[in-house]
């Protein structure tokens, strides 16, 4: 029997490993952390990550062949095949801080599964990590291995938060780079060889070490760089009157650019864009190419732009001050369908408006008051470390109420801001809020999910991304 273990049991770890032990139920697969209340959490039934669909796969699993444990060694030792999975966030001091990735955890988890192999193994990076990484790595694991003999593999995972179980499903394509030896190459099988228990051979890419890094952090920028392109183009839009949603249509339909990926919104968030953008910025810089690197810098100056300029229209609308009044956030998480907060857009509206000294009222279906909080006291950059290391935030933001309804966040307030588009957000009974708001009442739709023309006839003066402007907006220009 082939033996799996996992090293992290976050967002990656946890839903990929749950798919392969439910289409792999000869293989035992064993996830494990450093962290007790996350491996505790996985082994209850409240899981650690809110995630359409993962609980069905894991209930069938566990205790069958998926194991969640903080018994790090023992089941490193045991395995044939090792996944990394670890947090690589951004450094936040010394050399390349606010670019480069610190590699911190995964040294340490590398170091460790030299020190405790008795037998040969296949290690393979999942997390996202600077080309090359493979190669220090593999100098890491050969330097200690007491003639252990490891392979080292990149097997990048894509999927998306929100759809992850269906994703791993039904992957657009399995990425495997290895080494070009003829142990390399019978690595690669191995893992192949897992992967086709479900996944058609021709969505099986096999290729270089430095091919498969590369490749991740590619796609990673090209999708969010269609998104800074969409928002770039609702600045325009909002400047011109032409309508994003009908541009972006128009243009999706270009066979030769396609229809996803083109939702002009309040910017893009999650733990990847713009942590592997940042990162691709590094390494252009360190290998000479500093045009390159300004090149893909500008992907995120948009998205800083984006967001920016979303906080100004709502303190520019309200007669250039939101001072003290009270305005709703509908919405935290950087998408729907997830509770994960990590570099949502909220994060800087909220702390913009808090900047101009509103009141805030919160409303997030998954996003408890707790993460909320810490999310708007934590330095930038510090959320990619082991949950249990950081400090539980000692302040709490004293203009900010979390509360468990969208009703309740928008009564009495000036204004609302839709800054997630949770489904819910669009059957909202909006003439209520509407009653119970202060006049004017605002709506500030950083997601486009309402009907514009509905609000506007309840009474609302409504800002959408990218849409023609009301006159009211019109006479209160905002400059990002
Ligand atoms: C373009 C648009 O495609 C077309 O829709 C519009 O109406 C006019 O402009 P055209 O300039 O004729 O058409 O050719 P196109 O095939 O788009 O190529 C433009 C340039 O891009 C060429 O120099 C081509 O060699 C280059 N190109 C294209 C690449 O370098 N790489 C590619 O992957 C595609
Ligand atoms: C992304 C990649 O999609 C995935 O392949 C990779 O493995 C990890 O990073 P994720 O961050 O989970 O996945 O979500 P994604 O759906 O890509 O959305 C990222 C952000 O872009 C979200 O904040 C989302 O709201 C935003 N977005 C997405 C838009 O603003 N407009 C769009 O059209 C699409
Ligand atoms: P991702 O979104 O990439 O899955 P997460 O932050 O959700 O990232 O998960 C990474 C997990 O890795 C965390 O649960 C963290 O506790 C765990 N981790 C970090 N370093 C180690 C280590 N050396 N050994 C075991 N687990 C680790």
């Amino acid at each position: 029997m082939v033996k799996i273990c996992c090293i992290g049991a976050g967002y990656v770890g946890g839903p990929t490993m749950a798919v392969i032990a439910l289409k792999c139920p000869s293989i035992q697969v064993a996830v494990v952390d450093i962290s007790i209340s996350r491996i505790n959490a996985w082994n209850s039934d409240q899981l650690p990550i809110y995630e359409p669909g993962l609980d069905g796969v894991v209930k069938e699993c566990r205790g069958r062949n998926l194991f969640f444990s903080t018994d790090v060694e023992k089941h490193v030792s045991e395995a044939d095949i090792v996944f990394v999975s670890v947090n690589t966030p951004t450094k936040t001091q010394g050399l390349g801080a606010g670019k480069a990735a610190d590699l911190t955890y995964w040294e340490s988890a590398a170091r460790m599964i030299a020190d405790v192999s008795k037998s040969n193994k296949i290690v393979v990076e999942k997390s996202t990590v600077p080309v090359k990484t493979a190669e220090a790595i593999e100098k890491i694991l050969t330097h200690n291995s007491k003639g252990i003999k490891f392979q080292i593999l990149s097997n990048p995972e894509f999927l998306a938060e929100g759809t992850a179980i269906r994703d791993l499903l039904s992957p657009d394509r399995v990425l495997i780079g290895g080494r070009e030896t003829p142990e390399g190459q019978a690595a690669i099988k191995a893992l192949k060889d897992v992967y086709a228990k479900w996944v058609p051979e021709d969505r099986i890419l096999t290729t270089n070490l430095w091919s498969a890094e590369l490749s991740k952090l590619a796609a990673n920028a090209f999708l969010a760089q269609r998104i800074s392109s969409v928002n770039a183009m609702s600045a325009l839009c909002e400047a011109t009157g032409a309508d994003v949603t009908e541009v972006s249509y128009a243009v999706g339909k270009d066979t030769r650019i396609g229809p996803k990926f083109l939702n002009a919104s309040v910017g893009f968030g999650g733990s990847c864009f713009q942590k592997d953008i940042l990162n691709l910025v590094y390494i252009c810089e360190c290998n000479g190419l500093p045009d390159v690197a300004e090149y893909w810098k500008q992907v995120i100056k948009i998205n800083d732009y984006q967001k920016n300029r979303f906080v100004n229209r709502v303190v520019s609308s309200m007669f250039n001050t939101v001072s003290n009044k009270k305005i709703a956030i509908l919405g935290f998480a950087f998408k729907k369908d997830t509770g994960d907060t990590r570099e949502t857009p909220a994060i800087d509206v909220c702390k913009g408006l808090l900047g101009d000294k509103a009141r805030l009222s919160i409303y997030d279906p998954q996003v408890t008051d707790d993460q909320i909080q810490r999310d708007l006291t934590m330095k930038k950059f510090d959320w990619d470390h082991p949950l249990h290391l950081q400090p539980m935030s000692p302040t709490t933001v004293k203009q900010v109420s979390v509360v468990w309804d969208a009703y309740e966040a928008t009564k009495d307030a000036h204004g609302l801001c839709i800054l997630t588009e949770w489904d819910e957000f669009k059957t909202l009974d909006y003439q209520k809020i509407y009653d119970k708001m202060q006049k004017p009442a605002f709506v500030f739709d950083g997601r486009n999910v309402v009907n514009v023309e509905k609000l506007r006839e309840i009474g609302f003066i409504v800002y959408s991304i990218g849409k023609p402007l009301d006159a009211w907006l019109k006479d209160m220009p905002a400059v990002a």
